[in-house]
């Protein structure tokens, strides 16, 4: 692999995406490979979260939304579930002042008043003392599920049609965005997954429409920099038509 330094004479920073979206998957797998528990594959992973967001603050990415915990992830084994709960709590107490130092404005997505209330807590601490900062943000998707993104959209735009805000007809692709989880930010334009699966896994279903997806072999708690500027050259390497073919 190229080194850092020479990837990034490669990368045109005037063409960055805008948003980058990023299924971390592999954890589990890394930890099993060095004989590990699966929670130090977390904590792992959690280190590159840290390595990751510095870095797309210093390139200039504008949204960075990261796939943390989905709607399934509750079937995991319990003290697993409350391993990675404590990890979030922890890493939103200890970045707070270096999120703030990089002006990183922190947001979430996803059924958040499902999640156990002393993350919530930290996560709605973190967010309020995080608002005001004008860099990267950082999106984490918590108990987050594409589809329930969606049916939670319709109810909140069906409540305003019934409420006399909204009428059917005014109904359409851009309106309907703004009733989702990620209303006000930009659609991510590149779409990385970790660890070699080729699924979507129900994440940012209809936000992702036309992302350029990036799928690497590299277990979450081995992805860095290096990995990150290979997916942004390859991203700027393709053509993106939106499905016009002239
Ligand atoms: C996928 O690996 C990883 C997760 C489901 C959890 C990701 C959570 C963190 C990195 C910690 C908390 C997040 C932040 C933002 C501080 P896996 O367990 O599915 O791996 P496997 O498929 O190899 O088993």
């Amino acid at each position: 692999m190229e080194c850092e330094k020479e990837l990034m004479k490669k990368v045109d920073v005037s063409r960055l995406p805008a948003h980058v979206a990023i299924i971390m998957d592999g954890n589990g797998r890394w930890a099993k490979q060095k004989g590990l528990c699966r929670v130090e594959g977390h904590r792992a992973g959690v280190r590159q979260v840290k390595e990751v967001v510095r870095f797309c603050s210093d390139l200039g990415i504008q949204v960075l939304t990261l796939y943390a915990f989905s709607t399934e992830n509750w079937k995991r084994p319990k003290v697993e579930v409350m391993a990675i709960m404590s990890l979030l709590r922890t890493f939103l107490r200890k970045e707070i002042e270096e999120l703030n130092a990089n002006r990183v404005k922190l947001t979430a997505i996803g059924r958040l008043s499902e999640m156990p209330s002393p993350a919530l807590r930290e996560l709605e601490k973190c967010m309020a003392m995080t608002s005001q900062n004008d860099g990267l943000i950082l999106n984490l998707a918590l108990n987050y599920g594409g589809r329930s993104d969606i049916v939670d959209g319709i109810k909140r735009l069906a409540a305003d049609i019934q409420n006399g805000k909204r009428a059917l007809q005014d109904i359409n692709e851009e309106l309907f965005s703004r009733y989702l989880y990620t209303s006000g930010l930009p659609d991510p334009e590149l779409l990385i997954r970790t660890s070699g699966e080729m699924r979507v896994s129900n994440f940012l279903l209809w936000q992702i429409s036309y992302a350029e997806i990036w799928v690497t072999p590299v277990y979450w708690p081995d992805f860095g920099r290096t990995h990150l500027l290979e997916a942004i050259i390859d991203y700027q390497a393709r053509e993106r038509r939106f499905g016009d073919h002239k």
